[in-house]
């Protein structure tokens, strides 16, 4: 199983660790345009292997892809990310066009690959993505709601006052501060309704904490954060690499489901060595249909800016 990871900042080389560590890739390319960055990158990680016990090769490649030929994944996080005070669609204008060079040369080298979208606004990169490429949607897969689920998880348990491995629930919707749809209705711990421990109060405040977490940690850390989303990519890349059947709200272009077209954004998938292996359409109250439809006209929003950046 060979993955290139493009972009080798924090969050490309946190999910190149965790993708080592989890030692189910036989080899992990980390791919940035800065001189003997990635090579950098991979050297030092691959100096933990005898401490971490893995076996996966980690090499680095200054903006070469040959290097990536053959890889069955690719996760692009290249771009730059969020400064303090800003919104992930304000980073449209310089992360399209490197999305677009570097899907368009990952897939030189790699036609069968599965792409995973990670740069941001992440849901618009993922549209993109299948606007330039043309790939099976089934190959095109935008990371947001894993990242954003984990958040959640994160915030039930500290409302619980439980282990996060206690907790289960989800967020769908734009990975956007103001467009995820915390589902907090079905939100529980060990299979009980979270609404069974917690107040109607307290659980808005679980949701709307999830909303800003990344620009939470983006004001204290001065930039976008880099271990969950690195842990999160890399939970995709395993379910994939490793035909795991795992169901992610993942960003993936509808066709009708949940009455949405034309657009990618958060919805429950089946991931599997075909990548999104199918959507999963939920049962959905009316409040939580609302927030769903109103989250896809703002990614549809940002997408429209596309329009004008003449990329395909
Ligand atoms: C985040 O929410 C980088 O969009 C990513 O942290």
């Amino acid at each position: 199983m060979k993955v290139t990871v493009v972009g080798a900042g924090a969050v490309g080389a946190s999910c190149a660790e965790y993708i080592a560590i989890k030692n189910f890739a036989s080899e992990v390319v980390l791919v940035d345009i800065k001189e003997n960055f990635a090579e950098g990158k991979a050297m030092d990680l691959m100096q933990t292997a005898s401490l971490n016990g893995f076996d996966t090769k980690i090499v680095g490649s200054t903006n070469d892809y040959s290097k990536t030929a053959g890889s069955d994944v690719a996760v692009i996080t290249s771009g730059i990310p969020r400064k303090p005070g800003m919104t992930r669609e304000e980073l449209i204008g310089i992360n399209a066009g490197i999305v677009k060079t570097v899907s368009e040369n990952l897939i030189k080298h790699s036609p069968n690959v599965i792409l995973i979208i990670v740069s941001n606004p992440m849901d618009t990169m993922t549209y993109l993505t299948h606007k330039i490429t043309g790939l099976p949607k089934n190959r095109i897969i935008g990371m947001g709601g894993a990242l954003d689920s984990a958040r959640f998880k994160y915030r039930l348990s500290e409302a619980l006052g439980c282990p996060a491995s206690d907790v289960e629930g989800m967020v769908i919707g734009g990975h956007s501060d103001k467009g995820m749809v915390p589902l907090t209705r079905l939100a529980s711990r060990n299979s009980v309704r979270a609404s069974e421990f917690l107040s109607e109060q307290r659980l808005a405040q679980v949701a709307a904490d999830t909303k800003v977490g990344g620009a939470t940690l983006t004001g204290m850390l001065g930039t976008s954060a880099w271990y969950a989303p690195g842990a999160a990519v890399s939970s995709l890349v395993q379910a994939i690499a490793c035909d795991q059947q795992k169901m992610f709200p993942c960003s993936a272009l509808l066709e009708g489901e949940y009455g949405l077209s034309d657009l990618t954004i958060g919805v429950p998938v089946i991931l599997g060595k075909n990548g999104i292996e199918r959507i999963v359409e939920i049962d959905l109250d009316e409040n939580e249909k609302g927030l769903l439809a109103e989250s896809a006209a703002g990614v549809k929003a940002t997408n429209n800016l596309l329009s004008d950046m003449d990329l395909f």
